[in-house]
């Protein structure tokens, strides 16, 4: 198989022609799995999204320790990178912000994690409403793949980051080589299943495979991050290259 010939501009959860249709179909389909998905996130990562979390948080210490900084994560879910994030903030630092367009994940963020130095707002990724320059840090995890348009995405990240501000995207790939092998099997059979009956969301859990597969690759998304105007993109692998960070700086 060709993989570089399926590689999708943006998510489409069946074959939508438009952009517009494509981001309602993919935020029906999070409002209707959200009673389930922490537990399945858990339980399809082997626990490892606790540990990418952190992981990406601290690799932002940086700007997180300032206390002025400005930090925003964009399509939030149930709020757990968001959390992740504002362990690594001083106190009296300004909140963080959680942005999702699934109001039944983002309710799922507030009870969990309450108000407490965090604001969820609930909005499109695709049409940020901050100005132009104004924000730090601007994170996602596992929320970028399901975005119509990944190249008018990062244009508006860049948008709205200040010169100097990063970008940090952790997301899941798809290992190649040898560990593409057992990785597939267990991608296209044992999560489709597993994910369907748990959550009695069959065609969700079919969609999640397919949309890991046609993301771009490691070598792909780092041109796209250029061509969008970042500088120095980098991609850090984690768990046998399953999921991994990007992150890059607004020039
Ligand atoms: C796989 S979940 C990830 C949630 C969370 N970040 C995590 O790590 O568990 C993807 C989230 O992206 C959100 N999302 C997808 N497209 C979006 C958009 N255009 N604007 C805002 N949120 C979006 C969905 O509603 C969903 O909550």
């Amino acid at each position: 198989m060709n993989v570089d010939s399926e590689i999708s501009p943006g998510a489409r959860t069946a074959d939508e022609a438009d952009e517009a249709t494509a981001a309602a179909n993919v935020q029906t389909l999070f409002n209707s799995i959200a009673p389930s998905y922490d537990k399945l996130n858990h339980l399809l990562s082997f626990g490892l999204d606790r540990r990418w979390w952190r992981a990406t948080a601290r690799s932002f210490r940086d700007v997180l320790g300032r206390p002025e900084a400005r930090v925003l994560d964009i399509c939030c879910g149930t709020g757990d990178l968001t959390s992740a994030l504002l362990a690594e903030r001083p106190t009296q630092a300004e909140p963080v912000t959680g942005l999702d367009f699934s109001a039944e994940m983002l309710s799922r963020a507030r009870t969990k994690y309450g108000a407490d130095n965090a604001v969820w707002l609930e909005g499109d990724a695709m049409q940020l409403p901050f100005a132009d320059n104004s924000l730090d840090l601007v994170t996602a995890a596992f929320g970028f793949r399901n975005l119509p348009n990944y190249a008018n995405a990062l244009q508006e990240i860049h948008r709205v980051l200040r010169p100097g501000g990063q970008i940090g995207i952790l997301e899941c790939n798809h290992p190649e080589g040898v560990r593409g092998v057992g990785y597939n099997i267990y991608l296209h059979h044992v999560l489709p299943l597993v994910g369907g009956i748990v959550s009695g969301q069959r065609a969700a859990y079919a969609y999640l495979p397919a949309s890991i597969a046609r993301f771009p690759r490691p070598a792909q998304m780092k041109a796209m991050l250029t061509v969008a105007g970042f500088a120095k993109p980098e991609w850090d692998g984690y768990f046998l290259h399953a999921a991994g960070l990007y992150r890059a700086t607004k020039a």
